[in-house]
């Protein structure tokens, strides 16, 4: 009875997993992320429950992005994306580390707290300590109703819909959006200009149909994954935009396959990892056609020149990779939202190469809400 009732409350909708299914939910998450925030006249978003009015969002003179795991990767893409459009200096931090390190409060940060479930002990711990202090506190939260929302100042709801799987999928995808949002709307406060307003609203347009394009792949990729289900190991590297792209790739890698992996930024592999390059510890290199290409080219270099093998993501085939999942171009800032695509169904195949219980990986729960 259990069982039936389990399986009518949350449809598989003819997928093998949950994590299948909310990968390929994407499109449609994505789409309703977007839905009803897009203002063409005047080429910015609304968001209803940010409480920040424009006089205030000018005096922000730096941002803090708190979270845990995949909320905190999708904070470091986030920060950026503030950074890059709105100019205001902007960084992102485990919510942990930040609570524990009696850090300075300064009236002139806006902290922003990211969070799937909105229940995430460490991150809730923050927000607290924050309001404390008295600070001002924003959540990119998906759970409508979550103990962080409801102690948030304002926020951005991600509209993810119900995530099941242990893993983060198409919640990580929709909080990067949510955060293109929100750079979007803090940079036309700012300085942003109305012409790459308009062309940051047309890339965030095209998102979900090309996702729907990396989901076609997923035989190709199935098919790379199996080439690389038996390593120990695995180095995922990326540089700038890429590198928190590495960084939840190798999360999710390890999360459901139990293959050890760990994430550089592609300029730091001579400084150390290089020493561990050699056949039997394959890279995934994030090699986005932006003004990083040619010195990510060099870095496959170094890889190959010491036997290693490379699995690129990129938007053309790389000579010096031994495989290169394509996705399509989107403007440069976007283009970390479609390059974890792919990676999300590489983990995933590799995990089910191998046997894992995909939806329950060992030692893990889907929201941390102890110390
Ligand atoms: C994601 O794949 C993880 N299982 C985990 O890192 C998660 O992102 C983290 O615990 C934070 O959860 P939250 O987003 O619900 O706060």
């Amino acid at each position: 009875e259990t069982v039936e009732w389990e399986a009518a409350s949350y449809d598989m909708g003819g997928h093998d997993t949950y994590m299948h299914k909310e990968i390929s939910e994407q499109p449609d998450a994505v789409d309703r992320v977007l839905r009803g925030r897009i203002d063409d006249r005047f080429s910015t978003v609304h968001l209803g429950g940010l409480n920040l009015d424009p006089r205030e969002a000018r005096t922000i003179r730096r941002i803090k992005i708190l979270g845990c795991g995949t909320s905190y990767h999708a904070g470091l893409i986030g920060a950026s994306l503030i950074e890059g459009m709105a100019r205001i200096p902007a960084d992102a931090e485990p919510a942990s580390e930040f609570r524990y390190r009696n850090p300075v409060v300064d009236p002139d940060t806006l902290y922003i707290a990211v969070s799937q479930s909105g229940e995430t002990y460490d991150v809730l711990a923050a927000v607290q300590e924050l309001k404390r202090k008295g600070a001002r506190v924003l959540g990119v939260v998906n759970v409508v109703g979550s103990a962080i929302a409801r102690e948030a100042d304002g926020g951005v709801y991600v509209h993810a819909g119900p995530e099941v799987c242990v893993v983060s999928t198409k919640c990580f995808t929709n909080t990067v959006v949510a955060f293109a949002l929100l750079a979007l709307h803090l940079g036309r406060i700012r300085d942003l200009s109305v012409t790459d307003g308009k062309r940051i609203i047309e890339g965030l347009r095209k998102l979900p149909a090309q996702i729907e394009e990396i989901l076609k792949t997923e035989d190709e990729i199935k098919s790379i994954a199996a080439e690389y289900a038996g390593a120990q190991s695995m180095m995922f590297i990326g540089r700038v935009r890429g590198y928190p792209v590495a960084l939840e790739a190798s999360l999710k890698l390890k999360e459901i396959s139990y293959i050890h992996a760990e994430a550089y930024p592609a300029s730091e592999l001579k400084h150390g990892p290089l020493a561990l390059i050699e056949p039997a510890l394959p890279t995934v290199a994030i090699v986005p056609d932006d003004d990083l290409l040619e010195k990510n080219r060099a870095a496959l270099e170094e890889i190959k020149a010491r036997s290693g093998r490379i699995l690129a993501v990129a938007h053309q085939p790389q000579a010096k990779a031994d495989h290169t999942i394509v996705v399509p171009k989107n403007e440069d800032e976007l283009d970390p939202i479609l390059m974890g695509i792919p990676l999300q169904l590489f983990a995933y195949h590799t995990a089910l190469a191998m046997g894992r219980d995909i939806d329950k990986p060992r030692n893990l729960a889907k929201s941390v809400t102890v110390e």
